[in-house]
């Protein structure tokens, strides 16, 4: 069997929805061994019931699912400790799409709803890539990347989105700081911004502010969730072996 990335052992977070299940689909796909980490265990779980189940060297190989809320490093902890458990290594793809919204404008924005989305967005993606490479370092893995997810509004910011916006701006800026500090240890860290991907996460946005939109983008609609799989699964193999603390646009060409 060939692949993108046969063999590799990839973590993903956020795997229950949207970016992050696609991304599973697309790594398995590619012939890795996923582990689907959601806060919604089920929706993970859903996630991997779904996957073909590959073959390295022929030996079958299966997919796991695992509970994990990004916002808590105990959690974190947890979830690493039952992957050396299971696998007996730490995996060498890691893929943080675990996102939420909380929209306000600034005025209204409550103090809860901002911390709430720096916790989850920000503080996830710092704890995450911290406790992971930890262990990728001690385990003496070779050749791992880190993918994180920002986003196009976390260039000129958004109305109604100032939690969300810099919470992003920061997933960016910490990925690229990684990209400098883990190079030595063979970690490639890149961000993907997407633009307006179709997922649960949008489905909420208004459909007038949809069609607003709409002009704005060159390809005149929104992404999937897989056009952003793809370039995340390049980025996790060795095909981009040579791009590290890159931020790349995935927005069908938006101007905003
Ligand atoms: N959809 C878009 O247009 C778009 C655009 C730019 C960036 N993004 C980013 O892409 C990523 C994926 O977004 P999506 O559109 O697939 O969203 P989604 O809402 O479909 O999926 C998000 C997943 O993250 C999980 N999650 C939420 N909080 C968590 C936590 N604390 N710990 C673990 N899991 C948690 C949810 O249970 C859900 O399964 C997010 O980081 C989002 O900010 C999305």
């Amino acid at each position: 069997m060939s692949g993108l990335v046969l063999g590799k052992l990839a973590f993903v977070t956020g795997a229950g929805s949207g970016i992050g299940r696609a991304t599973c689909q697309v790594l398995a796909r590619e012939g890795a061994q996923v582990i689907a980490a959601d806060k919604n265990l089920k929706s993970a779980e859903e996630t991997i019931a779904a996957l073909p189940i590959t073959s390295n060297n022929d030996n079958s190989i299966g997919h796991s699912s695992v509970l994990l809320d990004v916002s808590d490093s105990n959690s974190i902890k947890s979830s690493l400790n039952k992957i050396l458990g299971q696998f007996k290594k730490p995996p060498s793809i890691v893929v943080n799409c675990a996102g939420i919204t909380r929209d306000n404008f600034i005025l209204k924005l409550s103090e809860e709803d901002f911390d709430d989305v720096i916790n989850v967005n920000l503080k996830g993606t710092f704890l995450l890539m911290k406790i992971f490479a930890q262990a990728i370092i001690e385990n003496n893995v070779q050749e791992s990347s880190f993918i994180t997810i920002g986003s196009v509004v976390a260039k000129h910011g958004n109305m109604g989105q100032a939690n969300y916006c810099a919470s992003k701006a920061g997933v960016d800026i910490v990925t690229k700081t990684a990209a400098r500090e883990f190079s030595k240890y063979g970690i490639r860290c890149n961000s993907v911004l997407p633009g307006f991907i179709a997922t649960p996460m949008t489905d909420i946005v208004p459909e007038k502010v949809k069609e607003k939109m709409m002009p704005l983008i060159s390809c005149r609609r929104m992404g999937c969730p897989e056009e952003v799989a793809e370039m995340i699964t390049f980025l996790a193999s060795s095909k981009s072996s040579y791009v590290n603390g890159a931020s790349i646009d995935i927005n069908g060409g938006m101007s905003i």
